[in-house]
């Protein structure tokens, strides 16, 4: 029985169980947590697609901190253009402040080093990302991606806050293009 979804012309199959996420971001958690128990960070939602990750995350850290969000765009259906658009931009201070980005998924890393270098122009004292999934063979980026819950090859993925044009991130599991 293939556990497949269609969504408008294209179909998935089921490759990451929730369960796995869950274990996954557990692990990433508690380094996260060893790492800025002390430093009352500012914890960067990319939305929309890192917000189930986000909440998954956050649940499990218990220190103080400040939460916040911004939306940029680069995807155009599956492909990342490398052309971002600030959708809502940073309205937090993050002057002298260690901010940690939370991201769905770093692909190329054009998002995270537009964020980055946004942040450190804003004064950031240190700029970190913890993502879900990472796609080591497309990333082209130069900084390092510090927390990484899963690795996955350089196929399309949709589920747990990834989407395609919108529609599958409501989907628990991750779902690989077929
Ligand atoms: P990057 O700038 O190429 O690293 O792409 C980052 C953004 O592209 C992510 O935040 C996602 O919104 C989107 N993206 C990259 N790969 C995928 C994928 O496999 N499925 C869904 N969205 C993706
Ligand atoms: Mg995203």
């Amino acid at each position: 029985m293939c556990e497949c979804v269609t969504f408008l012309d294209k179909t998935f199959v089921k490759y990451i169980t929730s369960e796995e996420i869950d274990r996954a971001v557990a692990r990433v958690a508690a380094e996260i947590e060893s790492e800025y128990r002390d430093d009352d960070p500012i914890l960067l939602i990319t939305l929309n697609g890192a917000v189930f990750f986000a909440v998954d995350l956050i649940k499990r850290l218990d220190f103080k901190c400040r939460i916040t969000c911004v939306k940029v765009s680069s995807y155009a259906g599956t492909e990342s253009t490398g052309n971002i658009k600030a959708l809502i931009g940073l309205n937090e201070d993050v002057k002298g402040k260690r901010v940690l980005i939370l991201e769905d998924i770093v692909d190329t890393g054009h998002t995270y080093s537009h964020l980055h270098r946004m942040l450190s122009e804003a004064g950031a004292k240190d700029v970190r990302i913890a993502t879900m999934t990472m796609k080591p063979d497309a990333y082209k980026g130069d900084l390092p991606v510090h927390y990484v819950c899963l690795n996955i090859p350089n196929r399309f993925v949709i589920g747990h806050g990834l989407d395609y044009d919108g529609y599958g991130r409501n989907l628990n599991d991750i779902y690989q293009l077929k």
